[in-house]
Parts: C-alpha cells; sequence; structure tokens
C-alpha cells in the first residue's frame, strides 16, 4: 500500500517530524522559510494532508491544485487563514488544536497586561538608554493592576483562563461574549456579564480573546475607543484586524486612551510602523502561545489530527463535520 504523503509547511519539532513519519511520507521545512503562495500550491499539489500554520493561506486555489489532499491540520486553535466552506466543498478535512494552548496565552495575556500597566517595556529602554540618573517619586509611575476592573471581550477558554488569574489581583471582572455562561461558571470565575457598551465603559483593562471573522472585523474602532475611559488600557491578544489598528495609534498619540499592549497586528508580519513612536504601547510579534511545550503540544496535536484522517477516523478537532460526507464540486 502506498503511504500517504504529508507536508509540513513551516519548522516544527523532530519527535513531530518522527510521529508522521510512521505512517507517512513527509515533506518537511526544516529552514522555515516561510512558502509563497505559489510554493505552497505547488507542495499541496502532492500532498494527502498539510500541517500547516497561520502564515499559510489555504483557499478554493489552492485545494483545486490539490487533488489528494485530504486534510488541512492548522497548528493553531484560530483558522481564519483557512477557507472553510472551500474545504468542506472538496471534502477535505479541516482541524485546529484548541485546548492546548489555553494556559500559555492566558499567562502571556497578563505578561502584557502588567507590561503595559507598569510601563515594563518602557522603563527597560529608558535603563538600557543610560536615561536612568537616579530614584524619582514619580519616575515611570504606572497604573495599579490589583483591584482595578478587567473587561475581558470573548470568554472561550481562553478568556476563562485569564478571568482565573484575576482573583489573585482582587480585581473586578466584567466579561461580554455571544453567549452568556452558566451561573455557576461566572460564580466559579468571579465574572459578571455585561453588554459591550457597559464593559468599555467600566474596564480599566479591556481585554480581547475574540477569534477573527467579519463579524469581528474591527470591533474595536474609533466609536468604541472613544467610549473607553481614558485612563484605560486595551490588550489585544486575538487576532489582528480585530482592533483598526490606525484608529488606534490616534487614540494612543493623543492619550484618548492610556494605552495598549498588542500580540497581534492587522496584515502581520508588517505592521503600522507608527507604533515605534509611542512610549504607551507595548508590542510583541503573536508569541502569546509561544512556550516550548505549548508549542510543542501544538505541532503533536495538527499531526495527530491529519493521521486519524489518514486513518479514515474522524479526527479530534475536526472543524467542518459537513466534509465527512465527501466532495460536493470535485
Ligand atoms: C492560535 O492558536 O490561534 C495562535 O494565535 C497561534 O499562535
Amino acid at each position: 500500500m502506498t503511504r500517504p504523503t504529508v507536508v509540513v509547511t513551516r519548522e516544527v519539532f523532530d519527535d513531530v517530524i518522527g510521529l508522521l513519519r510512521e505512517q507517512a511520507d513527509v515533506v518537511d521545512n526544516p529552514d522555515d522559510t516561510p512558502l509563497t503562495p505559489a510554493q505552497l500550491t505547488e507542495r499541496a499539489a502532492g500532498a494527502d494532508a498539510l500541517v500547516c500554520a497561520l502564515t499559510d493561506r489555504i483557499d478554493a486555489t489552492l485545494l483545486q491544485a490539490a487533488p489528494r489532499l485530504r486534510v488541512v491540520a492548522n497548528i493553531a486553535v484560530g483558522h481564519n487563514n483557512i477557507d472553510l466552506a472551500a474545504c468542506t466543498a472538496r471534502g477535505v478535512l479541516a482541524t485546529n488544536t484548541p485546548g492546548v494552548l489555553d494556559e500559555t496565552t492566558a499567562d502571556f495575556a497578563w505578561a502584557l497586561l502588567l507590561g503595559v500597566a507598569r510601563r515594563l517595556t518602557e522603563a527597560e529602554r529608558y535603563l538600557r538608554e543610560g536615561r536612568w540618573l537616579g530614584w524619582q517619586l514619580k519616575q515611570l509611575a504606572g497604573a495599579d493592576v490589583h483591584g482595578a476592573t478587567l473587561g475581558i471581550v470573548g470568554m472561550g477558554r481562553i478568556g476563562q483562563a485569564i478571568a482565573r488569574r484575576a482573583a489573585g489581583f482582587r480585581m473586578n471582572v466584567l466579561y461580554c461574549n455571544r453567549t452568556r455562561l452558566p451561573e455557576s461558571t461566572e460564580q466559579a470565575l468571579g465574572a459578571r456579564w455585561v453588554d459591550q457598551a457597559a464593559l468599555l465603559a467600566q474596564a480599566d483593562f479591556v481585554l480581547l480573546m475574540v477569534p477573527y471573522s467579519p463579524a469581528t472585523h474591527h470591533l474595536i474602532g474609533a466609536a468604541e475607543l472613544a467610549a473607553m475611559k481614558p485612563s484605560a488600557f486595551l490588550i489585544n491578544t486575538a487576532r489582528g484586524g480585530v482592533v483598526d489598528d490606525g484608529t488606534l495609534i490616534e487614540a494612543l498619540a493623543s492619550r484618548r486612551i492610556a494605552g495598549a499592549a498588542l500580540d497581534v497586528f492587522e496584515g502581520e508580519p508588517a505592521f503600522d510602523r507608527r507604533f515605534l513612536d509611542l512610549d504607551n504601547v507595548v508590542l510583541s510579534p503573536h508569541i502569546a502561545s509561544s512556550s516550548v511545550a505549548t508549542r510543542r503540544a501544538m505541532a503533536m496535536l495538527a499531526a495527530r489530527n491529519a493521521l486519524a484522517a489518514l486513518r479514515g477516523e474522524t479526527p479530534p478537532n475536526l472543524l467542518n463535520p459537513a466534509a465527512l460526507q465527501g466532495p460536493g464540486i470535485r
């Protein structure tokens, strides 16, 4: 029996490649060079499975050029890089990696929140640039986190992991979400469900944890920033595009809000360079889930999803069960 071919689009861990090789021939990318759409299409042409990343756009054109493809296994929980409808139409299964990155992402959301509140990156720049001449009472004075109001927009697994950590800071936690959580979960988290307008008006820290979709495109724009307290901070660990970055830059520059901390950007890895001129923003390059253990777990889960599909099983993290019915338009 011919072995299936798995194309792994980015560098992963050796044990992940090892697992795939037990059941398949593997075309990997140990140099981690991001593939252009043309290179990705060329590799996908001979693939039975793609283990891919959010840097790979999986759309109808690519799928058309990949007649053998049975599964697209994203190494991410977010999957806005995959056209799910196009996958379903061709009977291609699509999977993601929920569950394994919640705690690590929540840790990092807190690193951003604390960093911007206490001006950590600004303080480090100050020190490294030799500007520290001695102690001053008001030196780099920031905002208190303990006792403040945290507003979480998007209360899925990661939002809940973020909320759990707020108890240690004795924060007042508000959240908004498409669906309200069961009362027992709200009580366990100490979180109160409010609408977005109330959350924006009351929160000292507005933290975004929603998936990106047309419905969440520019969820935070001029009106929402205007609705926030001038002393409030915005933290985006969700996806670029959820915030209108150009408008945010204006709000930060004019001190309409106190600050922001961003792990994701519209059009990343490109981002609006005007952010670099602002002291009241903490910037990081989409690393919220990046602990060694978690990135390994994500890649391993993607590999397991791909292998399950190749064995004819339903992969554990299937996003488009309708694709199990087979191709509609091949
Ligand atoms: C995800 O899993 O969606 C993360 O953004 C990947 O880093």
